[in-house]
């Protein structure tokens, strides 16, 4: 069965995340091996507008697995967000024959896909990239192990230097709305304290910690602070501190780990999962089934309607939040 699709176009949109070029590759040689076409979209949702589009065949996507970044460039594009330029968008589609689409992406590129999918009707299947990690429907993101790696060989070096002068370091990672790299590298890499949006942990309390740490013990300390945090970022939090005498005396040093967490060649276990995941959406679009993110939840291929995507937060796990807690 191949519900009556000839031509898929993939594209990649928003941040973007090592392991969108094995995704890429894994659409374009399980489509093909399908007896499909494939048409890539470059620049996401902006190139769709545009009607930037190249085929692509099975060496197109040779050698691009070990790479970060996406060949086919990544777009936020805001006139995408007008109807007039998903209208655009459709015409582009019909006129290059494109009858199926994969969008690899993060929570916006699902939420563009949702409406699209609404107004023109044109089959899509969506693929969790984002090192965000932030999707509903599975339990990882394409990208998401690649970044933390990236984030906590960073905390790692930072331990060294701030071993040797006993100093505190606010480090900042990404995450503006969610806190899964900032939580699990700070686990990994023995934060002392971990500040995520997820959880509220007061200014005050901060200090409190922090200045019995560094005083009590007198020994390094790293502070992991996702982006999003409520307190603000590892700066604002910097400014709080250096603002109180009770801190005259500690030595104090901010470190923004920001887009170095996106690139990168890709982990290993971010090349499998893109690759099932970029297999499973050309199989559930072949079935029939539009509308929907293939995602991986317990090691099982799951489905997820994007109305649930948009209506469904995915939680951070109370565990682990508490187990930093207590390990730190
Ligand atoms: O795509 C999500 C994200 O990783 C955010 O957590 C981060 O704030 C943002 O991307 C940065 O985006 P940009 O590259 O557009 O500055």
């Amino acid at each position: 069965m191949n519900a009556g699709i000839e031509t898929i176009g993939v594209f990649t949109s928003g941040g973007d995340a090592p392991g969108m070029n094995a995704c890429i590759r894994a659409v374009v040689r399980t489509a093909i091996f399908s007896g499909l076409s494939v048409t890539g979209i470059r620049r996401g949702y902006s190139g769709m507008i545009d009607g930037d589009m190249t085929l692509l065949d099975r060496n197109s996507v040779s050698s691009i697995i070990q790479n970060g970044g996406t060949i086919l460039k990544s777009a936020r594009s805001e006139r995408f967000f007008s109807e007039k330029g998903r209208r655009q968008a459709a015409d582009q589609l019909r006129s290059a024959g494109i009858d199926g689409l994969v969008a690899i992406g993060g929570d916006g590129t699902m939420t563009g896909a949702t409406i699209f999918f609404e107004e023109h009707g044109i089959p899509c299947v969506g693929c969790p990239g984002t090192i965000d990690n932030d999707l509903y429907g599975t339990d990882e993101t394409i990208g998401f192990d690649t970044a933390l790696n990236t984030a906590l060989a960073s905390i790692d070096r930072i331990r060294d230097t701030a071993d040797a002068h006993n100093r505190l370091f606010l480090v900042e990672v990404i995450g503006r709305d969610a806190g899964y790299i900032a939580l699990h590298s700070g686990i990994g890499g023995g934060a002392e304290l971990v500040l995520i949006p997820e959880t509220y942990t007061g200014i005050d309390e901060v200090k409190n910690r922090i200045h019995s740490l560094m005083t009590q013990h007198l020994r390094s300390s790293i502070v992991v602070i996702a982006e999003g945090d409520e307190l603000g970022g590892a700066s604002q939090i910097a400014d709080a501190l250096r603002s109180d005498e009770d801190f005259d005396n500690i030595d104090l040093r901010v470190c923004i780990l920001g887009h170095t967490q996106r690139g990168g060649s890709p982990s290993a276990r971010d090349r499998v999962l893109a690759s099932r995941l970029g297999k499973a959406s050309v199989d559930a679009l072949m079935n029939g089934k539009t509308g929907v993110m293939v995602g991986i939840v317990n090691n099982q291929l799951v489905l997820t309607p994007f109305l649930d995507l948009v209506s469904h937060h995915k939680k951070i796990n109370p565990d682990i939040v508490a187990l930093s807690e207590l390990v730190s």
